[in-house]
Formats: C-alpha cells, sequence, structure tokens
C-alpha cells in the first residue's frame, strides 16, 4: 500500500488527521462542513479547522500537480486566482487514479460561483457589474500570461468587495503559464468559455424545466464582447491632442470603476510634437490592499482598502498635523517625512477609529463581516455628510447609521460608459 506525500505551505495546518488513504467521499471527521459550490467534475469537501476552512479537491496526479504549480505561479504574479495551500500525491498506487492525489486550496470566504448565482437569484440590477468583473478576470489572467483552457460559470467565484464585485479563478487544471499569449491563444480561450457558459446555461435552463429557447445561452457571448472591450481599453495605445489632457483622468477612473488599477501612465510625444501618446499599464488589483496592509496591518478586499484609506486620509485630515516645512529640506527626506506622518496617522486611526467602531458594530448588529460593514458605514458617512452640507463627524454618524438600520451601498447604476453599447 502507498503511503501519501503531503505538501504544505507553512502558516496552515498539516492535515495529517485526514484520512488521505480513502477517498474524501467516504470521509466522516467532524471537520467537514457543507458549503454551497459549483459543479464540478471531481470530489470536492470543505474542512475546517482552526487556521480557517479548507477546500480539497480529490483528482489524478497530473492534473493536482498543474493545478497546484499554475495556482501557486499565479499568486506570484497577483493574479486572481483561489490560493493553492498543498499538494497530496501518492495516496493510490496508480497516479491516474480519480483519488490518486488531492488539492488543498483556502477557501475563499463569502465566495459563490456565476453557476450558484445565475441558477438562483440571478444577476438582478448588477448584470453590467458581474459581466464586466468575469470579463476582468480574464483579462487579467491573459495580461499574466494565462490561457486557461476551461473558464466556466462554476470556475469562475464572485465576492462582493465594498461596492465592487471580485472575482476569481478557481481550478486551474487545464491552465498554462505562457510569457505571453498570443491573440490567436486568447481569442481560443475566449472561444471556450463562449461554449462552456452556453453549456452552464442550458443546463441552468434545463433543471428548471425551461425550454431551452428561453435560456440566455448568448451569455458567453455578452461577456466576451466585455473582454474585447476591456482588453483594448487596458493595452490600446491613444493618440490625444494636447489639449484634450482631461480624458487621462477620466479614462482612469473608467478602469478604476471597473476595478483596476492604474499604476503607470506614459505620456510620450509623438513626431508632431502635438499630439500626446496616452499609454495606462494597468496594475495588480490588489494595489491599494497591499498599501492598506503595509500602513496597518489590516487584511482588506481592494474596493474595501480603498474606502478605508480614504477613511485614514480623512482621518489625517482632521487631525490637522502641521504641513512640513520645505526650508532647507531636501525632496527625498521630506518625502520620508510625509511618509512617516502618514504611518502615525494609520496607527492612530486604527487605534482611535477602526478598533472603537468595529467594536460598537460587533455589538450592536449581527453583521458577521465587519470590515464590509464599516464600509457601508463609511459610504452612509459620506452621503449623510453631503446632505447635512458638514462633516458629521464619526460618533453621530455611527450612531445615525446604526439608526437607519446599517444600510449598505446602492447596487451600482451602470459599470461601463454607454456609448460603448454594452
Ligand atoms: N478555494 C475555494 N473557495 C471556495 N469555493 C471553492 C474553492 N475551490 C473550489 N470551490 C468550489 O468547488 C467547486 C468545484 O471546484 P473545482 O472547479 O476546482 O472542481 P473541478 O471538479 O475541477 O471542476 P470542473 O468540473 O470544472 O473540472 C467550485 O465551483 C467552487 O464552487
Ligand atoms: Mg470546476
Amino acid at each position: 500500500m502507498s503511503r501519501p506525500s503531503i505538501t504544505v505551505r507553512s502558516g496552515h495546518p498539516d492535515f495529517l488527521d485526514l484520512a488521505w488513504e480513502q477517498s474524501i467521499v467516504d470521509w466522516d471527521t467532524p471537520r467537514l462542513l457543507s458549503l454551497p459550490k459549483g459543479i464540478s467534475r471531481h470530489e470536492v469537501r470543505f474542512v475546517d479547522y482552526e487556521e480557517g476552512i479548507y477546500v480539497i479537491k480529490e483528482l489524478p496526479y497530473k492534473a493536482a500537480l498543474n493545478d497546484y504549480r499554475v495556482l501557486r505561479a499565479l499568486e506570484r504574479l497577483e493574479a486572481p486566482a483561489v490560493t493553492a495551500v498543498g499538494l497530496v500525491e501518492e495516496r493510490y498506487g496508480d497516479p491516474g487514479a480519480e483519488r490518486s492525489a488531492a488539492l488543498i486550496t483556502q477557501y475563499v470566504d463569502f465566495s459563490f460561483s456565476y453557476r450558484e448565482l445565475l441558477e438562483g437569484a440571478g444577476f438582478g440590477e448588477r448584470r453590467r457589474q458581474m459581466l464586466a468583473a468575469f470579463a476582468g478576470l480574464l483579462v487579467e489572467l491573459h495580461l499574466a500570461g494565462c490561457f486557461w483552457g476551461d473558464c466556466s460559470l462554476s470556475n469562475v467565484l464572485f465576492k462582493h468587495d465594498a461596492m465592487a464585485i471580485e472575482a476569481l479563478m478557481v481550478d486551474a487544471e487545464t491552465a498554462q503559464l505562457h510569457p505571453e499569449l498570443s491573440a490567436g491563444q486568447r481569442q481560443h480561450d475566449i472561444e471556450l468559455m463562449v461554449v462552456n457558459v452556453a453549456g452552464g446555461m442550458a443546463d441552468i435552463a434545463a433543471s428548471r424545466g425551461v425550454d431551452i429557447d428561453e435560456a440566455d445561452i448568448c451569455l458567453g457571448e455578452e461577456m466576451a464582447r466585455w473582454y474585447e472591450w476591456l482588453w483594448d481599453e487596458t493595452t490600446s495605445e491613444t493618440i490625444i491632442a494636447a489639449n484634450e489632457r482631461y480624458r487621462i483622468p477620466e479614462r482612469v477612473r473608467q478602469l478604476n470603476d471597473l476595478g483596476f488599477t492604474v499604476d503607470e501612465i506614459d505620456l510620450i510625444p509623438t513626431e508632431e510634437g502635438t499630439k500626446l501618446r496616452l499609454k495606462p499599464n494597468v496594475g495588480p488589483r490588489n494595489h491599494y490592499a497591499s498599501r492598506l496592509r503595509q500602513m496597518t496591518g489590516i487584511e482588506a478586499s481592494e474596493w474595501q482598502a480603498r474606502h478605508l484609506l480614504s477613511d485614514i486620509y480623512h482621518f489625517a485630515a482632521s487631525q490637522g498635523g502641521k504641513p512640513a516645512s520645505t526650508a532647507g529640506v531636501r525632496a527625498a527626506a521630506l518625502v520620508s517625512k510625509k511618509r512617516r506622518g502618514m504611518a502615525l496617522a494609520a496607527i492612530r486611526w486604527r487605534t482611535e477609529r477602526w478598533e472603537p467602531a468595529s467594536r460598537q458594530i460587533r455589538e450592536k448588529t449581527d453583521q458577521d463581516n465587519i470590515l464590509q460593514a464599516y464600509c457601508d458605514f463609511l459610504n452612509y458617512r459620506f452621503h449623510a455628510s453631503n446632505a447635512a452640507g458638514a462633516d458629521l463627524g464619526q460618533e453621530v454618524a455611527l450612531q445615525s447609521w446604526f439608526d437607519a438600520g446599517c444600510p449598505g451601498f446602492a447596487p451600482e447604476p451602470e459599470a461601463a460608459p454607454h456609448q460603448h453599447n454594452l
């Protein structure tokens, strides 16, 4: 009998208490959790540890190894995918057998697959945003050189991220990483997605007893149009006239609205000298999240981090610190002084604003996602202050938000400009 070998990244359980010599289907450990999930070819189980919830997928060795390697590489490239935590090998004599290996990933809290959403409530008012998030995920993976080969409604997870939607890749069994993808490879991946999505929509219709003609089997094509638009938006070079520079921030904002961060803009004079070439380089989506983590140690998703960082800036401004004098101070020193000031403000923000507010939210409400609830409150404070024509102040605004029943964000009206006709 073969002895399973387990590779686990540090900071996680060793998973040695699980019965790896058995199929995960036969497990009866009290760690098992029953959680919603998408349709899958392989067996998937959720297990609960003190360190968090993990997802175990049983599959043949080759596929598991590819899944693990690609997910690890995507993490290094900061592309949006689930986090691979471990790989279990040699569970069974035959490495081609279904249960010869297992992949362990970190469970993405508060996430659902597109398939589950479409089987249930549907997109509703967030349709455009959901489509943009799905297409945005493919753009990011393609920018990272990842050919997926199996993008489907079950293989894309989403979670609410303040008022944005964050889409994540799950299942990289068929994925391949290249230094760069050709237009043909990208197109092939999109074609596979369109077929998979149509199949998923047809299955959903069938399971509901709805006629196939009524199923939205063109949904994948709509996603493909979003993808094309977003790909052009993030990679194309635009010639703009010198007096049209106002278009630059507008374009950056459009990308930000779709969840992208523009880290760099190259403004290159063209030969005519009157026009500029604009080329936004789209940075990783966790730009603000890493900044927040650096400053406060708080782990938030990208949209939440954007809101929390503006709260820190708001807090720092309300502290009314004296501006640093430039006299006799070299620019670099000034920058580091400013950074230090902001770092101190972030520490005080944490103890004076974030911790008291999160404590109150925990005590006075039944919200289980405290970060999201705090973002809801920040949004409320902004609108209430705006309506009052004055800054309400943290305590007053917080009480008023509790009194109002802790309202969240209104669904975002539109995620992309009308003129693109999407
Ligand atoms: N890390 C995770 N966090 C949350 N849910 C997950 C995670 N991993 C898997 N799931 C859920 O389990 C389902 C199946 O996982 P996965 O797609 O990896 O299995 P599969 O058998 O390879 O699927 P396929 O049939 O597409 O090959 C997903 O659709 C998702 O709902
Ligand atoms: Mg899958």
